[in-house]
């Protein structure tokens, strides 16, 4: 079991130094400027995000403690690119996205993700055990990998590569889970997450939905 689970963890890092290896040298990234990024937040997301990045709606994800690096690149995917279809879709955060400029995303990126996150707790405790089980050791009999491996042991995210699924709202993970494993949500790379969500069932879903809203 533990072999396993280092291996996965390798094949997790090798995949995500090929993928993301290009921005986590992104010099562009060392010029963001947190306080521009305030300006936009408190007058813009404030109303869905709140204005530190704690949202208090469930649909709506908290972005407070979530990784510079992840923010960019969804509020990124959000911005459709001339005729073409943003790579991720939701007519809300579209909208949102088309009048950012390139520098406005970085500077609302470095400043979320200097704000604490505000923690939820698990509300499910029959399921709780099983969540953390998943977790951290996945499901050998159907191949599920354990979510520690990339998102790490406290859920906490890796900079550059991974991005934080702890004390997010269970609702909110729960349809981007769902989302990826429709295929509505395509903006992974390598499909990581779409190829993990298919070997999710509901109950499975649910159960890691919960416990990692209360992981800290
Ligand atoms: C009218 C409400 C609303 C406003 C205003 C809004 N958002 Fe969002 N945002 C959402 C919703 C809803 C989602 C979830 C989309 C989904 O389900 O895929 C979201 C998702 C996001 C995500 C993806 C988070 C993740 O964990 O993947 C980011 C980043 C984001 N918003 C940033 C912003 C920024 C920056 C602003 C201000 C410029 C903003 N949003 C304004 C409603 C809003
Ligand atoms: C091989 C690495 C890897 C593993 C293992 C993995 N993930 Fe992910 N996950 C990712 C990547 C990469 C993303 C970011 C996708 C993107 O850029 O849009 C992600 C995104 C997510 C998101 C979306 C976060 C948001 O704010 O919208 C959720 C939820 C998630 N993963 C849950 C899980 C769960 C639960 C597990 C365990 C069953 C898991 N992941 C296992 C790589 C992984």
């Amino acid at each position: 079991m533990k072999l396993k689970r280092i291996l996965i963890a390798g094949i997790g890092s090798a995949l995500a130094l090929s993928v993301f290896g290009a921005l986590a040298a992104d010099p562009e990234a060392a010029k963001a400027d947190p306080a521009k990024g305030k300006a936009i937040a408190t007058t813009v997301c404030v109303t869905c995000h709140n204005a530190d990045g704690n949202s208090v709606i469930p649909g709506n994800p908290k972005l407070a403690g979530q990784t510079d690096s992840y923010i960019y690149k969804q509020l990124s995917n959000f911005k459709s690119v001339g005729d073409k279809k943003p790579e991720r879709v939701n007519p809300i955060m579209n909208g949102m996205a088309a009048g950012l400029s390139d520098a406005d995303m970085r500077n609302l990126a470095a400043y979320f993700a200097a704000q604490p996150r505000k923690s939820e707790v698990a509300k499910n405790r029959e399921t709780v055990e099983y969540g953390q089980r998943l977790y951290r050791a996945g499901d050998a009999a159907t191949g599920l990998p354990a979510c520690a491996a990339c998102h790490g042991p406290t859920g906490a995210g890796i900079p550059a590569q991974f991005p934080r699924i702890s004390g997010q709202f269970s609702e909110y993970t729960e349809a981007q889970l769902r989302s990826f494993r429709s295929g509505e949500r395509s903006n992974d790379p390598n499909k990581m997450m779409r190829m993990i969500a298919l070997k999710m069932t509901d109950p499975e879903i649910k159960a890691l939905s919960d416990y990692v809203a209360g992981l800290r």
